[in-house]
Parts: structure tokens; sequence; C-alpha cells
């Protein structure tokens, strides 16, 4: 059974107008998705800019409520659970966010900032709390010292250590990182990555790994689904997804990836020019109204939003 099912859902945000302030109509920040996570793995969620990533993370942690679908967290969906169950459930979903500057309080030494989810679950004493916050500093590779100073004395490198290490304080079973490493140079990102791979081996900790880039994610997620328009185009494994990608969603973001490597620089650019003309030309042939394809199945764990037809009609 999978640690986590996430079941058509859907999140619309009502938009108001008019004199009498009437809901009008709906954004479709999250149109009917499903997909799930095993335990101990990284799934990716992969998109542009307001695909809908960040909502579905936020719906997973219960930070947004959903306007229809399930949650199914070992067994049981969360939307209807007891007040019991949703207090182990948010003991054991946590969240870490892009922007660690305005995600942990500048107010609070680090030292607070670690204890705070530890002190909504649990009642150590001043000592107990103190070597707890210390294992997790040392864990994320940040020297003691760090416990009593502030956030702005920090890199960012250092600061989504510290997120991490405030997420992780729960011992949690599953981690929303929402654009981890996003705002981060690329040797940093590297660092980052590494010791969350190395945290989720020791911990056994499931990520729900959200990006833009693909290139980012490449050796971190067994598992991605791709996020376009509130919908997913397409959902497959690593293999699948890099090797045999078939939405032009899919392939545009793939082409979008920067390459490091000069020699084939005019060749890449033209490649990424030729995806992204046919994606613009291609719109009806991917898109119904402008709105993503019910997913059709079209390898073992591999997922393409197509028209029936398109799926018969021989590509
Ligand atoms: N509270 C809200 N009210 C109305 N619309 C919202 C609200 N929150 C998000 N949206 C809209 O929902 C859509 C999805 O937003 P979301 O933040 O989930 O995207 P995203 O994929 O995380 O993008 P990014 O890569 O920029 O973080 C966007 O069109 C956004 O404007
Ligand atoms: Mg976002």
């Amino acid at each position: 059974m999978s640690l986590i099912q996430i079941k058509d859902l859907k999140i619309h945000y009502p938009i108001r107008s008019g004199f009498f302030n009437r809901v009008t109509d709906h954004v479709r920040a999250v149109d009917g998705i499903n997909f799930e996570i095993e335990e101990g793995e990284t799934y990716g969620l992969i998109g542009e800019s307001g695909s809908g990533k960040s909502t579905t993370g936020k719906a997973i942690v219960g930070l947004e409520d959903a306007t229809s679908g399930q949650i199914i967290y070992k067994g049981h969906d969360i939307t209807k659970a007891s007040e019991r169950r949703k207090l182990k459930y948010n003991r054991d979903v946590q969240m870490i966010f892009q922007d660690s500057m305005s995600s942990l309080n500048p107010k609070k030494r680090i030292f607070d900032i670690i204890a705070e989810p530890i002190r909504n679950f649990e009642s150590l004493s001043k000592e107990e709390e103190k070597k707890r916050v210390q294992e997790l500093l040392d864990i994320v590779g940040m020297p003691s010292d760090a416990l009593y100073k502030y956030p702005h004395e920090f890199s960012g490198g250092q600061r989504q250590r510290i997120g991490v290490a405030r997420a992780v304080a729960t011992k949690p079973k599953l981690i929303i990182a929402d654009e981890p490493v996003s705002a981060l140079d690329l040797s940093v990102q590297a660092q980052v990555l590494n010791f969350m791979k190395k945290i989720q081996k020791e911990y056994n900790i499931s990520y729900l790994f959200i990006s833009h880039d693909l290139g980012v994610v490449r050796h971190m997620c067994e598992n991605l689904a791709i996020m376009h328009r509130g919908r997913l185009v397409e959902v497959g494994t690593r293999e699948d997804i890099y090797h045999n990608p078939q939405h032009i969603y899919t392939k545009r973001l793939l082409a979008a990836i920067p390459k490091i490597d000069p020699k084939n620089r005019e060749e890449h650019k033209a490649h990424r020019q030729a995806v992204e003309k046919e994606f613009l030309e291609n719109q009806d042939k991917w898109y119904k109204n402008g709105r993503v394809y019910p997913l059709q199945q079209i390898g073992k764990s591999h997922f393409v939003a197509l028209p029936q037809d398109k799926l018969e009609g021989g590509r």
C-alpha cells in the first residue's frame, strides 16, 4: 500500500466581481489530479509557474482546503479523519519552502525555530529539547553555535538546512519540499540535495519534490508527475519521463534544461526553438479548448494526457 494517495484532488478559487461581489467564475488551480507516493521514495511534481504545484503541496499539509477529492494517508481519507488522526497526520507530514528568508521567522533564534514543531507535539524538558535541537543541527551539518543566532546571520544554503532541520524535527514520514533549492546557487543546490537524500535514507522519509526544473530533480525522483494548467499531462518513472517523453509539454520542459556543455549549445538552442514552435502550433492537438485531456495509460507506469483517438490513431 502507498504511503499517501491523492485522488481526484480539486482546488478551485472563487473569482468575485461586480457591485454585489458575486462569485462569477473560478480559478481551477488544481483540477482533478491523481498520484501516489510510496514509503521512502522521492516523487517529483514538476511544472511551470502557475501550474498548481504549491497549491497541491499546501492542500496535502492542510494549509489549503480541497474543493473536492481525497487525500488518503496510510489507508485513511485525511479530509474526513478524526481530530486525533489529523493530529498524528500533521506530525507525520511536514513542508519545506523555497524562500527560507520568509518561511523562517526573522525575530526568532534558530533554537526556537527548530524547537517549535517539537513543542506542538511533545512536552520535553528544556535539557531534552536542547539536546534534540542540537542533534537536528548536527544531522543537517550545521555547527551547534547556530542555536542562538537569527536566520539573517546565515547564507541561503544554510537557511535551507535549518528549514530541513525544522521539518525533520517531528520525525515525519513525508516532507513536501516546495522548490527547496530553486533560490540557491548551483553548487549549493547539489549540497542541499545530497543531504536531503542522506536524511531520507537514515529516517526512511518520502519526499514530494516540487520543482519547475526537470534538470534539478533528474537524480532525485524515482517517479514524476508533470503538471500544467492544474492537471497532470504526463506521469511515469524517471526512465519514462526523461527517455521516452510523449506530451509536448514534457518535451518542452526537457528542452528547457540548461546545457552547460558549450559544444552542443547551438544544437540545443535549435532543438528548444523547434519544440517551442511545435508547442505553440499544436495547442488544439494537445489541449481541448486550452484544457488538458484526461490521462491515458500507454505503458506499465506511463500515462499521458491524450484524446482517445490519438492513442488508436498510431501517432
Ligand atoms: N489564494 C488564491 N486565490 C486565487 N488564486 C490563487 C490563489 N492561490 C493560487 N492561485 C492561483 O492558482 C494557480 C496555481 O498557483 P500555484 O501557486 O499553485 O502555482 P505553482 O505551480 O506553485 O507556481 P510557481 O512555480 O510560481 O510557484 C495560479 O494561477 C495562481 O494565481
Ligand atoms: Mg509554487
